[in-house]
């Protein structure tokens, strides 16, 4: 071969060559070094070895159920697994790149401990069949694990909207100071997009339950099969009702990485207030230094590197999902190797979810708010404005005259260099003769966030019972 296989890949950790596929009888000429490697997918889907070996088990027992296979040779496939299984599982399992893929591996080395009754192992069933059933296994416990791992962030920033359910800091609209809030009520917020992430998790893992083991390659199987009993065994929730789309459907995949498009930019949206708020210009919170990381050349530096790789990795994340997408829109029925691509994006979406997720919980529960930095800014944009104008509503005024009466205001504020509630009550006066000594108490920040006292709204109050509702939704199984 050309230059070209010097500068190959390496074969995935432990994966050798020897000769001989399953299917060689049919060809005249060995198979290209080259395309040898391009077709195989053992390097990545050895990923899947313990579902495949859970959905092989599962076939066989319904198989000798079903009188297809004998006593006999189901014993020796339980045995010649639970062998393959422990070689898996230490590391010691030889993959070879001639098997091209999992499940030719397995089942070759089943074969080599059992004899015949692995050969007879993949009766009434294909790979299509089997690798769709193998992703699917796969994708609904690392759901499980991701919905878990929501649900600890979601705890550890009730923690802290809980301890800082008063804490007032400006709110922003346009990234100007708009109207005070909490930081409690800021939190909340997030907690809100991560249980809608828990929500769509929870539905597409009813998508991801169904069987598609019994579509065999593509027509269904001549054999009498009972794929209730494996649904059932595999604890999948119903089998698909259709063997063309059985093998050939990824939507699950893509949904799955849709949610996780969703958790990201969630996630990035966050990332991207901590790096502002970390920012000396804002100063509003404090990360551990174990978030961050110095700078070679400056010494003085202190960058916010976790947040900043989780909005980078947002990227490869919507990456994923425009790639499965594309991989899927011009597919005719049923498998095609096209679908063989679907692994490295979904398993590389998987691991980057659950990574961002943990160190973001760790992260989140170590972030220190700098409660004056907050106070300041806070004061800095008359972000009371609002009040004043309700409370000339209060007193009568309608809104529309009260907002142009509270805007000349602001602008004498502005002229004076002092915040509304700083304003002499003569002055305010001169603006409308319907204010009153009570202004004073009415405009300071405290006053602000505590009148906004409705379910959803910012008031210490209302947060405090936010978190209450929300850690009583996270109990719920
Ligand atoms: N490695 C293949 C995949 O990931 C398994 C299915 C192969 N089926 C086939 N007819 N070539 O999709």
């Amino acid at each position: 071969m050309t230059s070209r296989q010097s500068k190959k890949k390496p074969p995935a950790r432990g994966v050798s060559a020897s000769p001989a596929k399953s299917w060689s009888g049919r060809f005249s000429e060995p198979v290209d070094a080259l395309v040898k490697r391009f077709t195989a997918s053992v390097s990545f889907d050895q990923r899947l070895a313990l579902v495949d070996i859970r959905g092989s088990l599962a076939h066989a027992r319904m198989l000798a159920a079903q009188r297809i296979l004998s006593r006999r040779d189901l014993a020796a496939i339980e045995r010649g697994m639970a062998t393959v299984e422990r070689e898996v599982r230490s590391g010691r399992f030889e993959w070879s790149l001639d098997a091209e893929d999992v499940h030719l591996n397995i089942e070759r080395r089943l074969t080599a401990l059992v004899g015949d009754a692995g050969k007879r192992l993949h009766t009434g069933r294909s790979r299509n069949d089997q690798v769709a059933t193998d992703v699917r296994l796969y994708l609904r416990d690392e759901v499980d694990a991701i919905h878990a791992l929501l649900a600890s962030l979601q705890k550890s920033m009730l923690d802290s909207a809980e301890k800082h359910s008063g804490l007032v800091m400006p709110g922003f609209t346009h990234l100007q100071v708009a109207q005070p809030v909490t930081f409690g009520h800021h939190l909340l917020a997030y907690v809100e997009m991560f249980e809608r992430d828990r929500e769509r998790l929870a539905d597409c893992r009813r998508r991801i339950n169904r069987l598609p083991l019994g579509a065999a390659a593509l027509a269904g199987t001549t054999f009498p099969i009972d794929r209730q009993r494996v649904a059932r065994e595999l604890g999948f929730e119903s089998v698909c009702e259709n063997s063309l789309d059985a093998v050939s459907d990824r939507d699950f995949a893509i949904e799955f990485c849709a949610c996780a498009s969703l958790i990201l930019t969630h996630l990035s949206r966050l990332s991207e207030e901590l790096i502002l708020w970390m920012s000396p210009r804002f100063g509003f919170v404090k990360i551990p230094d174990r978030f961050c990381t110095g700078s070679s050349i400056m010494p003085q530096k202190k960058n916010p590197d976790v947040p900043e790789l989780v909005r980078g990795k947002t990227g490869r994340v919507f990456g994923a999902l425009t790639g499965l997408l594309t991989l899927m829109k011009g597919q005719p029925l049923a498998y095609n190797k096209d679908n063989q691509e679907d692994k490295e994006p979904l398993f590389d979406t998987v691991d980057t979810v659950k990574d961002c997720l943990a160190v973001f919980a760790d992260m989140m529960a170590g972030v220190r708010p700098v409660p004056e930095r907050m106070r300041a800014a806070a004061l800095e944009g008359y972000s009371t404005a609002t009040d004043l104008a309700d409370y000339l509503v209060g007193k009568g005024v309608p809104f529309r005259d009260a907002h142009e009466i509270v805007a000349r205001a602001v602008r004498a504020a502005e002229e004076l260099n002092c915040d509304l509630s700083e304003l002499p009550l003569a002055t305010l006066r001169g603006f409308s003769r319907r204010i009153q000594a009570d202004v004073a108490d009415w405009l300071t920040l405290e006053a602000s966030v505590s009148r906004r006292s409705h379910v959803g709204g910012t008031a210490p109050k209302q947060v405090l019972r936010a978190v209450a509702r929300a850690r009583k939704r996270l109990a719920r199984p």
